[in-house]
């Protein structure tokens, strides 16, 4: 593979006159192109995540045709080609453990391929950082474009959001406050249009990140999925990449360390998922950017949450986009934001959010009357977790993030479906729940389970929270006063594995600590009866367990962190 990088690398298939380059163009006509469609135009890949085991980007089809309008325009080739789909309500064990798969299977496409530019079409969860991962590792010019939340749920006269409202009611109908009819009649309510989750989960979360980041159009993250603005901003943005190819603007150029300095503030003002902790380290390492889980809490934690959106707020999606979006929240904060960040549209963030309106006070807090005072993502430490752990406390319970109580341990997800109803489990609210094997490795992938359903024994007395400790991730839609995260996990011999009923835990948001009344003595004498949990033995699960980082680096392969570039593999004839 050549080193050098050409300014329009397509040309390296389509230029030559001898027996490659009629390979290459030959079968390019068959599919109905004239030659002059790819004689030195710029070549864009839509990558494209549609699949209907994906319903949150079912609609992908029709926005990559608004994306090809665009590209056409502004004299361009615009190329569609699929990548592996990750459905976070479909896939198991964990669309998680995939992210990284399909990050190669991003990166790969792109670089095999005469792709001068790439457009993104992300949507649910784990496709936006697969897909920014993936084209990091390549760095060409590059534009996001979201698929959009859903409209609002609507559940007998009320909103419901999506994820939350399944957290919550399914908790009303173990705790006796919700019929199972009335259950299952909101099914059909909750997810009633195309676009993903409507709360600011994780999907909106990440949606955010790409626009905070300054890798997608401004306003993007925020328009409904069935809302004309989202086709106009995907034609928008296909115009837009011909452009970013003409100027040579590569991923580097915006994805920069004050790019992801504004992202982590932007998480904590909008109320984003945890998830995205995990994710924008892994999306910083493929582009060479030092961030550390340490990061978030000294740049977010001390940031206001001003937007009043579920999980941690009222509202949903589409009143977020009314009320002005991400440029409207960006535009609150701006004191603090690197204002000359550069992003897509080849204006700064600056430049962007300048008269950015608000139309809705309720929605989008001022910055002299927050939602909540200090609500970024807060970094724990201590013997519990010496490499770290996370939690939100903007989804959290005030009085209870600073607490002591005897933990009560489950081994696995399924110990805990086991006992949870269990009348004989010795549990209260005071106590801490402790849930093992469900990190990186032990699970495998990391799932979204660390938002433990608390008893119903607890739930029956009107309790609606208490302190969960894991290694696991939860969904962006969850809350509660749960730590997430926990480094190392249970799987590698982390502390985690050490803890076991009875034992005291500590934890201090405040002072940013989880500690273990365990002596180091007994730790140690515990370790060394530990026995490491089987591991798969072949496939993708077997090099995943065997690379996977741990989730303070970002729960990325070991060997795919950094880049390879977009040089010109070799011909294949
Ligand atoms: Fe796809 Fe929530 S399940 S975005």
């Amino acid at each position: 593979m050549t080193t050098e990088k050409p300014k329009r690398r397509s040309r390296a298939w389509f230029e030559k006159q001898d027996r490659d380059g009629f390979v290459h163009r030959s079968w390019t006509q068959k599919a109905g192109h004239p030659p002059d469609e790819f004689d030195g135009r710029p070549i864009i890949g839509i990558c494209n995540t549609w699949s209907e085991l994906t319903p949150c980007n079912s609609h992908f089809r029709e926005l990559a045709e608004f994306v090809k309008r665009g590209v056409l325009e502004a004299g361009g080739f615009p190329l569609e080609f699929p990548v592996m789909s990750l459905g976070e309500t479909q896939l198991r064990p964990t669309a998680m453990l995939f992210r990284n798969l399909a990050s190669m299977d991003v990166e790969e496409s792109i670089r095999g391929n005469p792709i001068d530019g790439v457009v993104l079409l992300m949507g649910c969860d784990k496709t936006t950082p697969a897909l920014m991962m993936g084209a990091a590792s390549c760095g060409l010019p590059t534009i996001g474009v979201s698929g959009g939340p859903m409209l609002n749920g609507k559940f007998r006269g009320k909103d419901i959001g999506s994820g939350t409202g399944v957290w919550m009611m399914s908790e009303m109908v173990r705790g006796g406050q919700m019929t199972q009819e009335e259950f299952t009649e909101a099914e059909g309510c909750m997810n009633r249009s195309s676009g993903t989750c409507m709360t600011m989960g994780t999907a909106s979360t990440m949606a955010s990140m790409v626009e905070a980041l300054g890798m997608s159009l401004p306003g993007n993250a925020a328009i409904p999925a069935p809302d004309t603005r989202r086709n106009r901003l995907a034609q928008l943005s296909g115009r837009r990449i011909v452009k970013m190819v003409e100027e040579d603007m590569t991923m580097d150029k915006i994805m920069t360390r004050e790019a992801f300095e504004n992202a982590i503030r932007v998480n904590a003002a909008i109320g984003g998922s945890t998830n995205a902790v995990i994710h924008l380290l892994a999306i910083a390492r493929r582009i060479g950017i030092e961030l550390t889980l340490e990061d978030w809490d000294r740049i977010g934690s001390e940031m206001p949450c001003l937007v009043n959106l579920q999980p941690s707020g009222h509202y949903l999606m589409e009143d977020f986009y009314y009320a002005g979006g991400v440029p409207a929240v960006m535009r609150e904060i701006q004191h603090v934001l690197h204002r000359d960040a550069l992003t897509v549209n080849g204006r700064t963030i600056g430049e962007n959010i300048e008269d950015a309106p608000c139309y809705n006070r309720d929605v989008i807090k001022p910055l002299d009357n927050p939602l909540m005072n200090n609500a970024g993502i807060a970094v724990l430490k201590g013997n519990l977790a010496p490499n770290g752990a996370v939690i939100k406390p903007s989804a959290a319970s005030a009085n209870l993030l600073k607490h002591r109580g005897r933990a009560v341990v489950f081994e696995s997800i399924e110990d805990l479906r086991d006992r949870l109803d269990d009348p004989a489990l010795d549990i209260d609210e005071t106590c801490v729940m402790v849930l093992k094997n469900c990190g990186p490795r032990g699970y495998p992938g990391m799932a979204e389970v660390g938002n433990m359903p608390l008893p119903s024994k607890v739930l029956q007395k009107g309790i609606s929270d208490m302190v969960r400790i894991s290694d696991a991730r939860m969904s962006g839609t969850a809350y509660g006063t749960v730590v997430l995260h926990t480094s190392p996990e249970a799987a590698v011999g982390g502390p985690l594995a050490l803890v076991r009923n009875g034992d005291m835990i500590q934890l201090d948001v405040h002072e940013r600590s989880l500690h273990l009344e365990v002596s180091n003595e007994e730790l140690a004498r515990r370790k060394a009866e530990w026995v490491p949990p089987a591991m798969p033995t072949r496939g993708y699960a077997k090099l995943y367990v065997e690379h996977v980082e741990q989730a303070h680096l970002g729960a990325d392969l070991d060997f795919l962190a950094g880049s390879s570039g977009a040089g010109i593999p070799r011909e294949s004839h």
